[in-house]
């Protein structure tokens, strides 16, 4: 059996940055769920497919996407079917329309199937919104972590910036607060913390801090 760290958590709390730094420093695999819901959505609008009236050609979308996660460099790199997309999925349009995406069931049934997948050899890390409730509820270390929506908004405009995704704090702020709502409130996968979770507020916490409080968490379990 695979060692599991699942860690969910809203936008912006710093869940990917930590994932990526934890699982190198502890040799774990990282995944990174809210990535492929961002394939699935890239390559809808790239058909047209702007609104989920056309669930079902969402669905065909999903059911036949190659998604790839690579660790080979600094930085993850994602490719949707062969293509590396990693900076295309974070752009304001994939933004706007995957928590819409994400809550159609059905493309979570094979989302979370494939995640459960992609670890079954190797011990790993992964993070989202449904990984301690959902994709993983009997996970080694089940963590969530939060912060307050102005900072959570503030630490995405920055990592925006630093990407050159272009996007004011006002611009960030609304669309995360849209995006709590949604992803608080779909019918299968809910973002919410599970019972044995451990939560920890990030909001007056540097990365370094979150990142050593989590290992010192894995590490005692480990
Ligand atoms: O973590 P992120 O911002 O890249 O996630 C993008 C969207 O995907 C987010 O709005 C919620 C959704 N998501 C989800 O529904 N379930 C997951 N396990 C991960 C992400």
């Amino acid at each position: 059996m695979s060692f599991i760290v699942a860690i969910d958590g809203p936008a912006g709390t710093g869940k990917g940055t930590i994932t990526k730094l934890i699982a190198k420093e502890l040799g774990l695999l990282n995944i990174d769920t809210g990535a492929m819901y961002r394939c699935v959505t890239l390559q809808a609008l790239r058909n047209n497919i702007t609104t989920i009236e056309e669930q079902q050609k969402i669905i065909e979308i999903a059911k036949n996407i190659d998604i790839k996660i690579e660790h080979n460099k600094e930085e993850q790199q994602i490719y949707l079917n062969g293509e590396n997309v990693s900076k295309e999925i974070r752009n304001k349009e994939v933004s706007g329309f995957v928590s819409p995406v994400s809550s159609i069931p059905k493309v979570r049934e094979i989302m979370v199937k494939l995640q459960r997948k992609m670890s079954e050899d190797s011990d790993i890390i992964m993070e989202g919104r449904d990984i301690t409730t959902v994709v993983f509820p009997n996970a080694d270390v089940k963590i969530y972590l939060d912060a307050n929506v102005e900072e959570r908004a503030k630490r995405r405009y920055m990592e925006n910036k630093e990407k050159g995704i272009q996007m004011t704090y006002e611009e960030v702020l609304e669309a995360i607060k849209v995006r709590d709502y949604n992803d608080m409130n779909k019918k299968v996968g809910a973002l919410k913390i599970a019972e044995d979770a451990i939560v920890i507020d990030t909001t007056n916490m540097t990365i370094d801090e979150v990142k050593q409080k989590v290992k010192k968490i894995i590490l005692k379990k480990r």
